[in-house]
Parts: C-alpha cells; sequence; structure tokens
C-alpha cells in the first residue's frame, strides 16, 4: 500500500536518485532541466517548492513539487497573461517506470493543489510536452484546462493548461 506525504531531508539521497533515474530515461525535451538553485533548494517549501512524495514502504516511488517561487514564474506569467496575479506552478511530477498508471501523480498533484488555494494563489498552471500523454492526463484528471501550444523557457514546446483558484 502506497504512503503520500511530505518528503523530508532524510529521504535526500533517495530524492536524488529518483530524479536521476526518471531524468536519465526519457526524452530530454520532457523535461525542462533543473538549475542549480533548484537542486539546492529542493527542501525549502517557503520559498521554492513544497515537495510530496508517495512511498513504497520507505522506498521513494514518486515526487511532486508546487513552484512558488514567483522569481521563477515570471516569464511563464506573461506566456499564460496572468502578469498581475499570484501564480503557481504544478510540476517536478517524476515516477519510477514500474509504479506508473497507479495514480500517483493526480494524487500527489491534488495534495499540492490544496497546498496552493491555502496558500491563497490565483491561478496554477503547468506544462507538458505535446507527446507526453500521461502528464497531460494528469493535469486534466486533477482538473486543469488546456489553454494553449507554445514554446516557453527559451525553446521548449509545450501544452499550457492552467485552472483559476479564486
Ligand atoms: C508523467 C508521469 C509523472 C505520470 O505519472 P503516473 O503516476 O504514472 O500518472 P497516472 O497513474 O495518472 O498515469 C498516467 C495516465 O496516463 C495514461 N497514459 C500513459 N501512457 C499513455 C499514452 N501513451 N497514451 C494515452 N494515455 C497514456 C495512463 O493510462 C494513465 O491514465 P489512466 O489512469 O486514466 O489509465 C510519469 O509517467 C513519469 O514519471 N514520466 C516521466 C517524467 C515526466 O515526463 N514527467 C512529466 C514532466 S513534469
Amino acid at each position: 500500500m502506497l504512503e503520500f506525504k511530505k518528503i523530508t531531508e532524510e529521504y535526500k539521497d533517495q530524492l536524488f536518485k529518483l530524479i536521476d533515474v526518471v531524468l536519465s530515461n526519457i526524452p530530454e525535451n520532457h523535461f525542462i532541466p533543473y538549475e542549480q538553485w533548484e537542486l539546492d533548494s529542493m527542501f525549502d517549501e517557503e520559498n521554492y517548492a513544497p515537495l510530496y512524495g508517495a512511498f513504497d514502504g520507505d522506498k521513494l516511488v514518486g515526487m511532486a513539487q508546487l513552484y512558488v517561487s514567483q522569481e521563477m514564474m515570471s516569464g511563464f506569467k506573461k506566456d499564460f497573461g496572468l502578469e498581475e496575479f499570484l501564480v503557481c506552478e504544478l510540476g517536478g511530477n517524476l515516477v519510477l517506470p514500474e509504479y506508473r498508471g497507479q495514480g500517483i501523480t493526480p494524487t500527489l498533484q491534488k495534495i499540492e493543489l490544496e497546498i496552493a488555494k491555502e496558500r491563497g494563489f490565483d491561478y496554477i498552471i503547468s506544462m507538458a510536452h505535446p507527446e507526453n500523454p500521461s502528464s497531460k492526463k494528469s493535469l486534466e484528471k486533477v482538473g486543469l484546462k488546456y489553454y494553449k501550444t507554445m514554446s516557453v523557457a527559451g525553446g521548449f514546446l509545450r501544452d499550457l493548461y492552467m485552472l483559476k483558484l479564486k
């Protein structure tokens, strides 16, 4: 039985192993690479991103983040036409291949969605490569709506999704 909870620093080694395993085995353009400051801020839920995981016993098998940094969000806010709003982003959705298709990502995203509401965000956004159906399907499952397709962050083609929270 899987357990869903915050990923704390004691799981740091497992977290970076999960990131490494998943990102080494997907098409390069499906994930906008982490910047070093993000890797250094993995457990900073106030200024960077609340971080939740799925655990099989003591094994971390999936993760999801809610990017809350408005500095990080400023370019995306323009892409979405949401400059004047408080916006956060669902991302960092990485699940070990043998645990996919069990609803781990939508379950984690629902937790992140509740945090976004509690923290008073106006909109929640997310982006998926047009040829990443599992990623897009999980966004639709938690209620985000397709907005448009465009190139973001200096050349990553993405389907843009968003949900108004208030
Ligand atoms: C994207 C990802 C996080 C989804 O995680 P997950 O926990 O397996 O998500 P789900 O269990 O909801 O499964 C995804 C859904 O997509 C569906 N799906 C998978 N491949 C599909 C395909 N080729 N066509 C259509 N639907 C597909 C699954 O059937 C499932 O839907 P269902 O539950 O209605 O049957 C996971 O596949 C992953 O780690 N991928 C690699 C990293 C990545 O691309 N992350 C996204 C960028 S942030």
